[in-house]
């Protein structure tokens, strides 16, 4: 088997340090080497134009491409029958189902007609709000085939969340199915997007995928199934030429104030970044089966399930289940049946089923695996060592990936068997990363040994170009802080050793089970209700989810915890739903009437022995009734 990606995979560590030491030196030639090996309809007259404090930043200047020709077409004449897609239904004794890189062509080209023949054009908005079945990966890619920008829902969120994602990229369609297979339940997904298109005037046309053969409600002249739309549309298409500029994609991420950011991504660095992290991080070769267990409602899913494995050329498999479902050993399981080679999962994944014990996962082999990964949060030292020793069996790499929605892809990790595995440090940043520590005034701490807040200081392809329809608020939040610098918003060391570890992080952001809510955000939703006077939310240490949250709450009647918790599964959904509602009667504030997190975020955590000079504040009194309350 020809295996074009050779070139680019980094083999020893010393090609590691030579190659980490070239970007450093001259990126620009570094990253033009890479993106030479794929096809451009034009080429760029320039490499790289940046500067942090607009922020304006863009690569690969004046080139034309789409990402669709570099990895489905690029691929046909000597990959064409190979695995693109290898899908792994909810239920194991459903069929799975094998898309090679050929029908997946021929799968994207035909929806891309359909949409078009629906009033789809190029630079229009499509949401994306779908189980995980292989039409979703279609969806995006028949999005980027015809220049449309596509913004995947997870479909978990409620329908508020769901309209208020509609609303502000302005979409005018959305792709979407009947319902959806979770484990032993059906969930109802038309009716969520029934409910939020109540909310939203821009949405023309709603293509429902059939799924679960659940009765919908189809409204007619606004909805069309998908067989129907794709009947009789060819299944060739000319693909829309982009700029490397144009947007991609659109991705909705919370942050520290009420309302999530649209994160923007566009096609030419995007496409570099993610194909040569996956590479290298994974160390996948051609004939490599390889399965990361995100939902393409996040970034890792659209970084790591579709566009980096499918751009490499690789066999990926998308799983439509949960890893309890029939029994704790689910994952292993389909490992075995699929002999996965790289398989990729959360921190909160692997606690959960620790928490089973060893017998769900002594009845498989796992023999399969070469390299394990993990994503989302800090692994704790004792998941790292369960991971690496019994899904591992000591002998595959455990490369522990940071990175974030804005990053595009991985930006600190091992590359699995070539630079060292170390407990709990997701270690050494990737060829073409920059990242430093600062202290609070911005300055670079050197050498070892420092802790500091995490921070990149030179871009890399696939950095975020703005957050969708207010740039402001992109250079608020990440190019602000510090001068001339991209904040991520992490705290990190840099260990006697010189590797990173991440320390969580430093804002108002929590990051349940890797999914990062801000706390405001819940807020809102909290205050949403009633009989709410006001709220503050903080996260705490949570056994299973890496952070819990925990909800202090001033509210005129008794007893209404549980009413708390509902409303907010329904303003944002179920994955927001506070553990712990505690009814204050007051909430400790500065005089400026800040409220003070530190106070609460010490009791949440039950850490109540010191909690510093309470006696500058407004309202001293009542920290000790709020202690007295906590559960
Ligand atoms: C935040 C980004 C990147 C895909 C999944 C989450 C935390 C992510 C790690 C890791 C420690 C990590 C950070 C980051 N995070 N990976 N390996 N070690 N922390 O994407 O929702 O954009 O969240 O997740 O705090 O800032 P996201």
């Amino acid at each position: 088997m020809k295996d074009f990606t050779k070139p680019h995979r980094i083999s020893s560590l010393s090609e590691y340090t030579t190659k980490y030491d070239h970007s450093v030196a001259d990126p620009e030639a570094f990253w033009e080497e890479i993106a030479n090996s794929f096809n451009w309809r034009k080429k760029w007259d320039k490499i790289l134009e940046w500067d942090f404090n607009s922020p304006d930043i863009k690569w690969f200047l004046g080139a034309k491409l789409n990402i669709t020709e570099n990895l489905l077409d690029r691929h046909l004449p000597d990959r064409g029958d190979q695995v693109a897609i290898l899908w792994e239904p909810n239920d194991p004794k459903e069929r799975p189902e094998t898309i090679t890189y050929k029908e997946l062509h021929r799968k994207v080209c035909q929806f891309a007609n359909a949409m078009i023949a629906n009033g789809v054009e190029k630079g229009d908005r499509v949401i994306i709000y779908m189980p995980m079945v292989p039409e979703a990966a279609v969806a995006m890619l028949a999005c980027a085939r015809i220049g449309a920008v596509h913004s995947v829902v997870f479909a978990g969120f409620s329908s508020n969340a769901l309209a208020d994602r509609i609303n502000d990229c302005d979409a005018k369609m959305v792709l979407t199915s009947d319902g959806n297979f979770r484990g032993a339940k059906t969930i109802d997904v038309k009716g969520v997007v029934d409910d939020a298109l109540q909310k939203c005037s821009c949405v023309e046309k709603v293509i429902v995928f059939q799924r679960t053969k659940t009765e919908v409600h189809m409204e007619i002249g606004r909805d069309l199934w998908w067989h129907d739309a794709i009947k009789d549309m060819s299944d060739q298409n000319e693909a829309e030429e982009m700029d490397a500029e144009d947007l991609l994609f659109i991705l909705y991420t919370s942050g520290s104030t009420g309302k999530p950011k649209g994160v923007v991504h566009t096609c030419g660095g995007y496409m570099v970044y993610t194909y040569y992290s996956f590479l290298n991080v994974f160390q996948y070769k051609p004939g490599d089966m390889y399965w990361c267990t995100a939902d393409v409602g996040w970034i890792t899913g659209h970084s790591y399930i579709v566009y980096g494995p499918l751009l490499a050329g690789a066999a990926t498999i998308m799983f439509e289940g949960v890893p309890t479902y029939p029994d704790a050993g689910r994952f292993w399981e389909v490992c075995d049946k699929h002999q996965v080679n790289q398989f990729y999962t959360a921190p909160t994944a692997i606690r959960a089923l620790q928490a089973h014990g060893l017998e769900p996962v002594r009845k498989h082999k796992l023999d399969s695996l070469k390299v394990i990964g993990s994503v989302g949060e800090p692994i704790n030292e004792e998941a790292w060592h369960w991971y690496h020793e019994q899904i591992g069996k000591g002998r595959c790499p455990l490369v522990d990936t940071w990175w974030q929605t804005e990053t595009g892809g991985i930006m600190i990790s091992a590359l699995a068997g070539i630079t060292p595995n170390k407990p709990a440090h997701a270690s050494l940043p990737l060829p073409g990363i920059q990242p430093i520590i600062v202290d609070a005034d911005g300055n670079e701490l050197e050498g070892n040994n420092v802790e500091g807040n995490l921070c990149v200081k030179f871009p890399w392809p696939s950095i975020l170009r703005t957050t969708y329809g207010d740039h402001e608020r992109c250079k608020q939040t990440y190019f602000s802080a510090y001068n001339n610098m991209y904040f991520t918003g992490d705290g990190a060391k840099r260990d006697h050793d010189g590797y990173l570890r991440i320390l969580g992080r430093v804002d108002d952001v929590i990051n349940v089970s890797g999914h990062r809510m801000g706390t405001a955000e819940v807020e809102n939703a909290i205050n949403e209700h009633a009989k709410v006077v006001e709220s503050a939310v903080v996260g705490f240490p949570h056994d299973i989810k890496g952070q819990g949250i925990y909800a202090f709450v001033i509210a005129e009647a008794d007893g209404i915890e549980e009413e708390i918790r509902e409303t907010v599964s329904k303003m944002i959904g179920p994955i927001a739903k506070p553990d712990q509602v505690q009814i204050v009667s007051g909430l400790p504030k500065t005089r400026s009437g800040k409220i003070m997190r530190r106070i609460l975020r010490k009791i949440a955590s039950k850490d109540t022995s010191n909690l510093g000079d309470t006696s500058t504040l407004l309202n001293p009194e009542v920290v000790e009734d709020i202690i007295k309350g906590s559960k």
